[in-house]
């Protein structure tokens, strides 16, 4: 029977063109949470650092730029891939964690909402295009897709932008060595209305929040250096983070797979949230063996950490994009084939959907 699907007619992404290698922290001096310094030495501690990454640089936005102009970039490449009216966009979801920081301050600029000023940014005069945020953590960008979702298959949308956007480098304590792992950038989709018969675009979705004991796995907190500063940073406890998401991501999404009736082994390409290429590769393995695989197969799960770091929101649309524009060598998408699209960040909270290719 024909039904209304939702299916990303076009897709952008905006990376900032400045790469931060990670030599470029050599001149950091980094801080234990309690205030003391390391014994070891930056160098030493970035070394380590890459080796349990794999993260080898990140993008930071230039002084003068907003997430709020990366995500209309970002858009702007979405809407011309798509070739659709901008005027027919009904929705526009803007998926981020710290709105506009300005460069040299921490504060993050929510009012008004960065939907409203890439609206602005686009020259859209629709007043019925609505225009609204979402915070989510890092899974927000795959909430957003679900909301669209629901409003699309509801019959109250046909056409919505959806943006991952996040400058992490405006948040980050730079006395705390964790901050190596973050970055900036921004992603976009334009899902769309389509009436098909055949089950194509988002097929279903799940999502969960732990907000007892995880909740402040990620948090914001004081610098742990020495400099005299009430500003709060992003905080992350690593360890608990990587026993979390390696326990809840891989049931996550095996209960998003069983509600949308597809074996694992039916999927082509696993596109996951980035932080740490070890932790998701564990991920992927944990996820195959709750199907009898040894491990998982090679060219399932598409890693660009190790030249992106963790832009947050941004990673999956970010991913999505490179894919689609061919620019992963090994990872290629054609009609028919399955995806999964998952994420885990603060709240906690984990997000994911199925997706058939059109
Ligand atoms: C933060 C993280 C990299 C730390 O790695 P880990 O293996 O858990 O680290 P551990 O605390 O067990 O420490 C292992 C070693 O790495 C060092 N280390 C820990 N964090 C480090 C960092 N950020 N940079 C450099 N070295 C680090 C420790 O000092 C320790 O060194 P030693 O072996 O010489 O004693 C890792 O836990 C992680 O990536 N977690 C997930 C983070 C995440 O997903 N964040 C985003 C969520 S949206």
């Amino acid at each position: 029977m024909s039904q209304i699907r939702s299916v990303i007619i076009g897709s952008g992404h905006y990376l900032p063109t400045e790469h931060i290698k990670n030599s470029h922290f050599k001149k950091s001096s980094f801080y234990n949470q309690d205030g003391t310094p390391f014994a070891t030495s930056s160098s030493e501690i970035i070394q380590k650092f890459y080796d349990i990454t794999g993260i080898k640089e990140r993008r930071y936005m230039p002084e003068e730029m907003l997430s709020s102009d990366m995500a209309a970039l970002a858009a702007e490449k979405a809407i011309a891939d798509a070739g659709i009216d901008k005027e027919s966009i009904d929705q526009i979801i803007v998926a981020h964690n710290f709105g506009d920081t300005q460069h040299g301050s921490t504060i993050p600029e929510m009012m008004p909402s960065l939907a409203a000023k890439v609206k602005n940014k686009l020259g859209l005069k629709n007043p019925t295009c609505v225009s609204y945020d979402i915070i989510f953590g890092c899974p927000g960008w795959v909430q957003a897709m679900i909301q669209a979702d629901v409003y699309i298959k509801s019959g109250h949308a046909k056409t919505c932008l959806v943006i991952g956007t996040e400058s992490l480098s405006r948040n980050v304590d730079p006395s705390d060595r964790d901050s190596m792992i973050f970055s900036d950038g921004a992603g976009a989709v334009v899902l769309s209305a389509i009436e098909s018969e055949k089950e194509i675009g988002i097929i279903a979705h799940s999502a969960l929040t732990h907000a007892a004991a995880d909740l402040n796995y990620l948090t914001m907190g004081p610098t742990y250096g020495e400099q005299e500063s009430k500003d709060l940073y992003i905080k992350m406890n690593g360890r608990k983070i990587y026993n979390y998401a390696l326990i809840e991501v891989p049931k996550a999404i095996k209960s998003c797979l069983d509600k949308s009736k597809i074996d694992l082994k039916s999927v082509s390409q696993v596109l996951i949230h980035q932080a740490n290429e070890k932790m998701d590769v564990a991920i992927g393995n944990r996820l195959y063996s709750l199907y009898g695989y040894e491990a998982m197969p090679k060219n399932k799960m598409p890693l660009i950490l190790d030249r992106m770091g963790n832009n947050s929101v941004a990673t999956v649309p970010i991913l999505y994009d490179m894919i689609d524009k061919g620019h992963l060598p090994n990872h290629t998408f054609a009609s028919n084939q399955l995806l999964v699209l998952a994420s885990v960040g603060a709240g906690m909270s984990i997000n994911t959907f199925t997706y058939r290719l059109p």
